[in-house]
């Protein structure tokens, strides 16, 4: 029920109204309106560049929001249906940080799925929480990690009912949704929090035929990106508080543990605009996306050797609902991997898509998606697998997913003595550090655990392909560091 005028941008109206002003600056940022960067300011536009500026009383301030911040973040929580909202301007990696730390101390136990994105690990690593990790349910023909299903819950919830709370994703990068509510009401009988990571959700409040948000079926708290699907300005985040378990001025003090100082003013009213646009306006503008990529699914599954999976996947377990603006595409049997065509794409028809891996693309259709954007892509694929199809379509890898035995706490992997090792020579040893394959960012190893070969060869099978490993301070992922001295 609303309460709210969700037509109203407090934030950005006060914004507007200093720009009117013509203030003379004698505050930071020292570019002064953009005067002392005018090679900038000329690329961007003078408006960009004039409403740069930090805090001061009209503008409120993010670290104590009594004014139009907090305005701006009572109209978010309502219409993400929090008690509480919190903006964030470091990116959703901020948001996971505050909402982990917010809910669990050193020691705590926290149950998460393996394929969480690696801000959940250096929550972990921050907070000193000591991670269950589940294994989520893989799609072994797509190869991909999907959802959790209830089942594992009752389970890790039965071998660790001292855990402190439960960590989803909702939905994965590629979709797949957790049957969220079942597992809220375990949680919360249990006695455990229930937190969700909305890094690819932010949209799905807004229209009846996406997926349920966290917020609607019963989790504490969750960090919505809504750079990502939501339509604001990449980095701003929308961290979402219930009433009940945390408590509301916990989380403001944790944020300001590693939340900047200097919030930029440009990221903080692009959400409050975005905010307003999806009330208003979400559903028809959702109504349209959903329109464009149903017809570009339907297209591409009439490409021969192209499967553009989607709500067929839904198996009440790891795929308990889907959300269907995830594009994601199997070029598996066109002899190409995900990253071939991931690079085809992008260097001949100069279309970028978000990520790839061994077998797949994914494009995130979104607000900004038109006729024009979804016929380039399906007409390039179309190309791709007449003109660049290969004879022998590409060999499933057996799933290395399984998950490597934890010997130690991350926290404590992070700050033991380590040393590196040539990664082929790394088996047995407790890794001091994360190897992750980004995008997604889905750490292969963490700090504390024993590396296999499994994961070693699995890690040459990654770099033969070139695609981007992270994580490790040997830029190549040649070296890792494992714990002990030399
Ligand atoms: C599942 C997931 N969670 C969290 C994040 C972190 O978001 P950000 O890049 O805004 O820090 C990402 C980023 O890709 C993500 O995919």
């Amino acid at each position: 029920m609303r309460k709210l005028d969700q037509s109203m941008t407090p934030l950005f109206s006060a914004l507007k109204e200093y720009h009117s002003k013509n203030v003379i600056p004698f505050d930071v940022p020292g570019h002064k309106h953009g005067v002392g960067l005018s090679e900038l300011r000329e690329f961007l536009g003078s408006t960009v560049l004039e409403v740069d500026v930090n805090s001061m009383k009209c503008l409120d301030n993010l670290c104590n929001p009594i004014g139009v911040i907090e305005e701006a973040q009572e109209l978010a929580a309502e219409a993400f249906w929090g008690d509480y909202a919190y903006y964030v301007v470091n990116g959703t990696t901020a948001a996971v940080q505050a909402m982990i730390m917010s809910a669990c101390e050193p020691g705590d136990k926290i149950i998460l799925p393996r394929n969480a994105h690696k801000s959940a690990t250096s929550a972990i690593i921050l907070s000193g929480a000591i991670p269950v990790y589940i294994q989520p349910e893989i799609d072994e023909n797509l190869g991909i990690a999907m959802g959790v299903s209830l089942e594992e819950i009752e389970w890790a919830i039965g071998k660790h009912p001292d855990a402190k709370a439960i960590f989803l994703i909702n939905p994965t990068y590629y979709g797949a949704v957790s049957d969220l509510a079942a597992i809220a009401r375990l949680a919360h009988r249990n006695g455990m929090a229930v937190l969700v990571d909305e890094a690819h959700g932010a949209h799905m409040n807004f229209h009846d035929d996406l997926p349920e948000a966290a917020m609607t079926v019963g989790a504490d708290m969750a960090a919505v990106s809504m750079h990502k699907t939501g339509g604001s300005l990449t980095q701003s985040s929308i961290l979402l508080l219930r009433d009940g378990i945390i408590d509301p001025k916990h989380v403001k003090t944790t944020l300001s543990l590693t939340q900047t100082t200097s919030a930029s003013y440009l990221l903080m009213s692009s959400l409050d605009v975005a905010r307003k646009q999806l009330a208003m306006n979400g559903g028809e503008m959702l109504e349209g996306v959903l329109t464009l990529v149903r017809d570009a699914r339907d297209k591409i599954n009439k490409i021969e050797g192209l499967y553009a999976f989607g709500k067929e996947l839904m198996d009440g377990k790891g795929v308990y609902d889907f959300d269907e603006t995830k594009l994601g595409v199997n070029v598996r049997k066109i002899g190409l991997t995900g990253y071939e065509v991931y690079d085809i794409l992008r260097d001949a028809y100069n279309i970028q898509v978000e990520l790839a891996d061994l077998y797949n693309i994914l494009a995130i259709v979104s607000l900004g998606d038109t006729e024009n954007s979804l016929n380039a892509l399906v007409e390039a694929l179309e190309d791709i697998a007449k003109k660049y199809k290969k004879e022998e379509e590409i060999k499933l890898q057996k799933s290395i997913l399984k998950n490597p035995d934890l010997i130690i706490s991350p926290r404590d992997a992070y700050y033991s003595n380590k040393h590196a090792v040539p990664l082929d020579k790394a088996e047995g040893e407790i890794s001091g550090e994360s190897v992750m394959v980004y995008p997604p960012g889905i750490p292969l190893i963490v700090p504390g655990e024993r590396i296999t070969r499994d994961i070693i060869e699995y890690i040459k099978v990654l770099k033969e392909e070139e695609c981007l490993l992270q994580g490790t301070q040997d830029p190549y992922a040649d070296y890792i560091n494992v714990l002990g001295s030399e």
